[in-house]
């Protein structure tokens, strides 16, 4: 996969890519990575990348002509990008299905939102899309693209250790992560769950299933309605839903 990112801070991008996994795929020719400094691509004196918002008004608008030279040298030394990404607060919200979805593209380009806003002519004609990692603001959108590239990157084959852990890890089906533990299995008097030191292995998969649900259900209700539960799972979630309706009904007599 190509990738090339578009900011002021080329400094921050660089180290976000230069460490762990994502380190790893730039190392292993999986990921091409380059960063542009949108400085490069000015034309006055004082290298100026932003202006005063035509109306009025605070704060500093990206200037359209920096990002619009920017792409255009990409396309001509990178090749016609398959998407160009502006990070930003009014994106559309960046999930991990958006990920796998990023992930299958052979060259993806990010524009790295900056200060108050960015010229409405760069979303209309340069960005293909717009996406937000959340519903807060950060100062910029180098730490949202870093996010977004950390998502993708490690979905693409040969980037992580084992895709095993890719496989049956949360958000992939649709459900949070089930309890994890490791040695020891007794610490300071702490004990791991005496099924997962059992070695049988339906039993500890049944079990999982079961944590996964209760958690989804405890903590992000809301994901349930569009997780993709089996048979067997959704057993196991009228199982929890009664545990829990005991267990509350328990309350309200005492
Ligand atoms: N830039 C500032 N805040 C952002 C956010 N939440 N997502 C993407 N880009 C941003």
């Amino acid at each position: 996969m190509k990738l090339d990112i578009i900011t002021i801070f080329p400094r921050l991008v660089e180290s976000g890519l230069g460490d762990g996994i994502v380190r790893r795929a730039v190392e292993r020719g999986r990921v091409d990575a380059r960063v542009w400094d949108l400085r490069d691509f000015t034309e006055d004196r004082h290298r100026s990348v932003d202006d005063v918002a035509f109306g009025g008004g605070p704060g500093m608008v990206l200037k359209p002509a920096p990002i619009f030279g920017a792409v255009d040298r990409i396309r001509r030394d990178r090749g016609e990008p398959s998407a160009v990404v502006l990070t930003s607060p009014q994106g559309r919200r960046f999930t991990q299905a958006e990920a796998q979805r990023l992930s299958g593209l052979a060259h993806l380009v990010f524009i790295c939102g900056r200060y108050e806003g960015v010229d409405e002519r760069v979303r209309e004609h340069v960005a293909t899309e717009e996406l937000s990692i959340g519903d807060y603001v950060l100062t910029g959108g180098e730490l949202a693209a870093l996010v977004v590239c950390d998502a993708v990157i490690r979905l693409l084959p040969g980037a992580v250790g084992d895709e095993r852990s890719i496989e049956t890890e949360s958000f992939n089906r649709g459900l949070l992560d089930y309890s994890q533990y490791t040695r020891p299995a007794d610490f300071r008097g702490l004990k791991v769950p005496e099924v997962l030191l059992s070695g049988h292995h339906a039993a500890i998969r049944q079990w999982r299933r079961r944590e996964a649900i209760r958690r989804t259900l405890e903590r992000r209700p809301e994901l349930l309605e569009s997780a993709s539960l089996d048979v067997e799972e959704q057993q196991l979630l009228r199982e929890v839903l009664e545990e829990r309706k005991g267990a509350n009904d328990g309350d309200t007599r005492d």
